[in-house]
């Protein structure tokens, strides 16, 4: 096996969160291998352990044992520093609610990811435009979120996971809060995105959004259950 070309590796993963002296198992041993440049839903009932695995493949949470590799690289073990250092530089995010910044405006909000790093704030801005113009938003920047509808909230939020260049981008029902044609339209973006070669993993409940992906990873009670 090409290391070098598997992104992701999860060997017998498992999490359980600890809540009141009581331990609630939520990853049950999970095991699987996403290749560098692939796109791949994960689905499965609510409750079944898709936000946690996409947490933990983000850099977000730990597991409790197993091994998680990204780009080859054992992670499992890692600091909070050594987490959020990768976090910064390799991974884009997207969420259903957007969880964009309501005081700020379209493009502060996709200049949010390069605020606190060393970056020339001329090139910040320019990066922020391309970006902004890039998803359709060029005439938009100087709104606030509330000032846009949901798609285009949405497409706000795929600009700002594109500002440090992720090689990885993690979507948790990304079209959650979309009517139907707003949904196409983000899915053709993260598709476009995909194609240009970043990995693509997107959490759905529908199955209009799985099928843009090449691979469907279901998870039931904490396990991946099967795959098609
Ligand atoms: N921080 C936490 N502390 C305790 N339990 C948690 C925590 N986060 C998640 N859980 C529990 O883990 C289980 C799996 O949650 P998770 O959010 O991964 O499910 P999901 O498959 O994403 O569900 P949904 O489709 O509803 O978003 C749930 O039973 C949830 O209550
Ligand atoms: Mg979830």
């Amino acid at each position: 096996m090409n290391q070098n070309n598997t992104t992701i590796k999860f060997e017998n993963v498992t999490k359980v969160y600890h809540l009141g002296g009581i331990d609630i198992p939520v990853l049950r041993g999970v095991s699987c291998e996403i290749k560098k440049g692939e796109h791949v839903a994960i689905m499965g009932p609510s409750g079944s352990g898709k936000t946690t695995m996409l947490n933990i493949i983000g850099c977000l949470d730990r597991v409790t044992s197993g091994k998680y590799f990204l780009e080859g690289k054992d992670i499992s073990t890692l600091d909070d520093d050594a987490l959020s250092e990768i976090r910064s530089r390799k991974i884009g995010f997207i969420f259903q609610s957007y969880n964009l910044i309501p005081q700020l405006t379209v493009l502060e909000n996709i200049e949010m990811p390069l605020f606190y790093q060393q970056v020339d704030e001329a090139k910040t801005r320019e990066k922020a435009i391309e970006l902004a113009q890039m998803v359709g938003l060029g005439d938009r920047i100087r709104h606030r979120p509330s000032e846009l509808s949901g798609g285009q909230q949405q497409r706000v939020a795929i600009a700002r996971a594109l500002m440090n260049d992720p090689v990885l981008i993690l979507a948790d029902e990304p079209t959650g809060n979309l009517d139907s044609v707003s949904g196409r339209e983000i899915m053709k973006l993260l598709c476009q995105l995909n194609q240009q070669g970043t990995t693509l993993i997107v959490v759905t409940h529908d199955p209009n959004v799985a099928k843009y992906s090449s691979r469907t990873l279901k998870m039931l009670d904490g396990k991946i259950s099967n795959e098609d």
